[in-house]
């Protein structure tokens, strides 16, 4: 089964998903979309012998994409730190199977300008006591579809963004490739 991941950063959430499914066999990544030039998950993709596509806001094509998307037959496409919102064709041309990974508790701290440290510092500036990760499905409305799974953790005094963030990256690199790989084993050909 192939995966199609999306990325636009480091890319330590499409590395664990590499590995996860590298170990068991179950799938693989064969394609990593990305328009960041630079971004690390770049680096990952040509360690890893992944192809690489790019995209581009100003000369994207949905049914280019489509297209390339489709040549993959892509058991499901994988938000792992994408910033883009995922145009209508897209979301119409794979239902239910795009999926993404949210660094915080949906419905709250969701929507845009909420991604990255932003949403740590708006969680710890609200004095929250607890956060999490968010895996959901993909549909036109950002940060809005059907919950998979949800993960807590705690924010603890004198936490900053950045501590927040290690200990949710530490939540997304255990439960997203398990996520990944249930929803993998219960599909619907
Ligand atoms: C993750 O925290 C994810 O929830 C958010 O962007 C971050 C990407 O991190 N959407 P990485 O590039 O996988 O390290």
């Amino acid at each position: 089964m192939n995966l199609i991941i999306f990325a636009s950063g480091t890319g330590t959430n499409a590395a664990a998903i590499i590995e996860w499914f590298k170990a068991n066999g179950k799938a693989r990544v064969s394609l990593i979309v990305c328009n960041k030039p630079g971004a690390g998950v770049l680096n990952i993709a040509e360690r890893e012998g992944i192809p690489v596509m790019m995209i581009d806001r100003h000369t994207f094509d949905d049914d280019a994409t489509v297209a390339a998307l489709r040549a993959h037959a892509p058991a499901l496409i994988i938000l792992a730190g994408y910033l883009w919102k995922i145009p209508p064709a897209l979301t119409q041309a794979f239902p239910d199977r795009i999926i993404n990974i949210h660094p915080a508790l949906l419905p709250s701290y969701g929507g845009k300008g909420m991604y990255g440290g932003n949403v740590h510092t708006a969680v710890i500036a609200a004095g929250e006591t607890h956060s999490g990760i968010t895996i959901h499905y993909v549909n036109e409305e950002y940060d809005k579809g059907n919950v998979i799974l949800q993960a807590h953790c705690n924010v603890l005094p004198g936490d900053t963004p950045g501590a927040l963030a290690k200990r949710i990256h530490k939540l997304e690199h255990y439960y997203f490739p398990r996520t990944i790989e249930f929803l993998l084993d219960n599909m619907e050909a």
